[in-house]
């Protein structure tokens, strides 16, 4: 896959150079490339924003920077994804969409973001990472390309997976316990130890109904549940008659 983020700052990309992102760089699984649109900018002092037509506080970043460096990418199938708070929310879901395409390109904004031409005629994606603002989209952009490239084909190791991730099951995901089986006092629950791998799936089962329930009951909504599954939640909730 390659991923090329348009940004101001691209110095901020450097997070990505470290654990499971850079082996996946480093194994040429996902090709990641920085551009500043700053260096597209016509104006000899590389100025990129401009007020608002209309007045209003802030800067908006001006079309002709960002459209010259979009120009300057090759022509390929791809999302543009801007990351605004106005956009839809991210998920799971998205990232597993987007692990399927070839090239994604991140367009960060600042300021106030981008003059409105920018999404009406090059955007396809616009999308928030939940209700808070951040000064920019570059944190949102590395959270997201992290997400996407941990389900990249063979990128985590054989003994890791993402098919229990919380979310990918519609719920949340289980607790894990490692070694020592008492650390000051506290002990690993007793079924985990039993090897009796029937009850340690529906300990597990149980343990990710009972957390979705007290965290995230709006997740339970659209959940795929067993009769089972709905038994237990009714049994936690008070609402069962056993
Ligand atoms: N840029 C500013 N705030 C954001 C948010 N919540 N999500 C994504 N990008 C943003």
């Amino acid at each position: 896959m390659n991923i090329r983020v348009l940004t101001l700052f691209p110095e901020m990309f450097s997070a990505l150079d470290h654990s499971i992102v850079k082996r996946a760089q480093d194994d040429e699984r996902v090709m990641l490339e920085t551009i500043n649109f700053r260096d597209f900018s016509t104006n000899r002092h590389g100025k990129v924003d401009d007020y608002p037509y209309g007045g209003g506080a802030g800067m908006l970043l001006t079309p002709q920077p960002v459209f010259d460096a979009m120009a300057s990418l090759p022509e390929r199938k791809r999302r543009i994804i801007v990351m605004t708070p106005t956009g839809k929310r991210f998920s799971q879901r998205m990232a597993e969409e987007w692990a399927n395409e070839e090239e994604l390109v991140f367009l960060c904004g600042h300021y106030e973001g981008f003059d409105q031409r920018i999404h009406d005629q090059l955007v396809t994606d616009e999308v928030s990472l939940g209700d808070f603002v951040l000064t920019g989209g570059e944190l949102a952009a590395m959270t997201m390309i992290d997400a996407v490239v941990r389900l990249l084909p063979d990128v985590l190791g054989a003994s890791a997976s993402h098919e229990d991730d919380s979310f990918s099951t519609g719920l949340l995901e289980y607790p894990h316990y490692t070694r020592p089986a008492e650390y000051k006092g506290h002990r690993v629950p007793d079924v985990l130890l039993s090897g009796n791998h029937a009850r340690i799936e529906k300990w597990r089962r149980e343990q990710s109904l009972k957390r979705t329930y007290e965290r995230r009951p709006d997740l339970l909504v659209d959940a795929p549940l067993t009769e089972e599954d709905q038994h237990y939640l009714d049994s936690i909730s008070g609402l069962s008659n056993d």
